[in-house]
């Protein structure tokens, strides 16, 4: 397989629009403009009514439905409105079917916003600095798969055979069969759209995250947070069966034992209750 013509597939993709670095930077400005953010936001109409659609998702606890981009800021405060704001972004490009990967339309998405959930909430669990940013490498973890799709298509055979026959990771296989695994290909589409190192990495690491060298911490959040994504059964794909789960992350985050998990797998399937208006964004 031609790594090249993959590599020449994230050039044809519509890039993010400038405004996700932007949130994504103001989200870690102390001295951000509130008004200033919440008027980006604004100035896309499209954005701007999926995004007061989110916000009224009875996972961010408003008690009266918000009818502004302004009002919802005060309300839900920077960390908030940005990861929002994300979603919706994100939400154009991972709600389509991924026939490689044995995807239908929104299962994807589905899987995607359940990581950032998971990722979030593990964050907040260890008091990891920056919960905003774990949501958004749970999010955009697998965004290589719409770009690897339609390379693994054709090998699905060969790549569930391997996974099988040798036990090797469904990334692995993708790495032999392919040529670059999808968290290869996601974290060179988030380069391109200029997002941070940290993101990038933990994108690129998402599967082995003992190899990330500047927030490993970040990595293994993604890593577990993809893992009880899968164990929740939320949009799993063809790779679902072949998922090798790092064990070393599990203790980094502090869970110790079966009992550890269930609570966190128990609390993220009540937050995934709350999140269902996310779903359907696109
Ligand atoms: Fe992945």
């Amino acid at each position: 397989m031609n790594v090249q013509q993959i590599l020449s597939q994230l050039e044809a993709l519509p890039p993010m629009p400038a405004v996700a670095v932007r949130l994504l930077t103001a989200a870690q400005d102390p001295d951000a403009n509130l008004g200033q953010v919440a008027g980006w936001i604004e100035r896309d109409p499209a954005m701007t009514a999926n995004v007061l659609r989110a916000c009224n998702a009875p996972i961010y606890g408003l008690r009266a439905r918000v009818t502004s981009v302004r009002q919802a800021t005060g309300l839900l405060g920077l960390r908030k409105i940005v990861q929002i704001a994300l979603t919706v972004l994100a939400s154009r490009y991972l709600t389509p079917a991924q026939d490689g990967y044995a995807l239908a339309a929104g299962d994807l998405w589905r899987s995607s916003v359940t990581s950032a959930l998971a990722a979030e909430l593990l964050a907040e669990q260890i008091r990891y600095p920056a919960p905003g940013t774990a949501y958004t490498a749970g999010l955009l973890q697998d965004l290589g798969k719409i770009v690897l799709a339609e390379f693994v298509a054709p090998s699905i055979r060969e790549i569930r055979r391997l996974t099988e026959e040798e036990g090797i990771s469904w990334q692995e296989a993708e790495r032999r069969v392919v040529g670059v695994p999808h968290p290869e290909v996601g974290a060179l589409l988030l380069e391109r759209w200029g997002f941070p190192d940290t993101l990038v990495e933990s994108v690129r690491y998402h599967h082995r995250p003992a190899e990330a060298r500047i927030d490993r911490t970040l990595a293994q959040i993604s890593h577990l947070a993809d893992a009880f994504t899968m164990t929740l059964g939320q949009g799993v794909g063809a790779d679902g069966l072949a998922y090798h789960l790092d064990e070393d992350s599990l203790a980094s985050v502090g869970l110790k034992d079966t009992a550890d998990v269930e609570d966190v797998l128990a609390r993220l399937a009540e937050r995934v209750r709350a999140a269902q208006d996310l779903f359907t964004l696109a």
